[in-house]
């Protein structure tokens, strides 16, 4: 039985993930949606000016109110800036199924920010929500994603045929999950 109930505010060891707001476009912009390292290998092109990242953000305050939609944005604790966001929807509802998705901006890799917020997001997926499996995908060329779902407990489920068009053209993507019990047994 799910118990969907927003993005409600995380704390990890050095960030905290909350709802984004419309006034957060300058740091989101900036930080992370223009940064072309970034959107290659997300679905999305880079934004091109800070005003369509507010007109995004404004479209979320909308989206937010499905409480099954959780967005968040990735602070650091210590200075309050905006590194990234982090993503977790339903994929399927009646088998309990959510797909996670994250971006950090470049500035910010190899931190291991990544990996705490994936944490934070997959304890909140399973034991809030109540989700029986999460799944998440990552174009084959993207190892510092592949690596950090392996890192994080999911398992390589299999490729998907030229399933996402990166930087490189069509791309083979991974495919991966974490169930329950997988979890509840990291
Ligand atoms: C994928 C992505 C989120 C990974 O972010 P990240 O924070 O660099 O990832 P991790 O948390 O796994 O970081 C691990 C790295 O940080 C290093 N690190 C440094 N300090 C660390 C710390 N305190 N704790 C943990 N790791 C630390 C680790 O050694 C590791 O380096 P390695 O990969 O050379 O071994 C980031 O590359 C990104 O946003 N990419 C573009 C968007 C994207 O691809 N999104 C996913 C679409 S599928």
């Amino acid at each position: 039985m799910m118990n969907f109930c927003s993005a409600l505010p995380i704390k990890t060891q050095r960030c905290f993930l909350r709802k984004l707001e419309a006034e957060d476009f300058i740091q989101l912009y900036e930080n992370v949606y223009s940064d072309e390292k970034v959107s290659r290998y997300m679905s999305w092109n880079r934004h091109a000016s800070p005003s369509q990242t507010r007109e995004y953000l404004i479209r979320w305050q909308e989206y937010y109110k499905d409480p099954s939609e959780c967005y968040w944005g990735i602070f650091l604790s210590d200075s309050g800036v905006l590194i990234g966001t982090i993503y977790l929807y339903p994929e399927n509802k009646k088998a309990e199924i959510g797909f996670l998705s994250y971006c950090l901006g470049s500035k910010f890799w190899k931190k291991g920010y990544g990996a705490e917020a994936v944490r934070a997001v997959l304890e909140y997926g399973f034991n809030t929500l109540g989700y029986y499996s999460i799944t998440a995908l990552c174009a084959k060329s993207n190892t510092p994603s592949y690596n950090l779902l392996l890192r994080s407990g999911f398992t390589f489920d299999g490729c998907l045929r030229k399933r996402d068009k990166t930087y490189l053209g069509y791309e083979d993507c991974c495919y991966f999950s974490i169930l329950r019990e997988e979890y509840a047994s990291l």
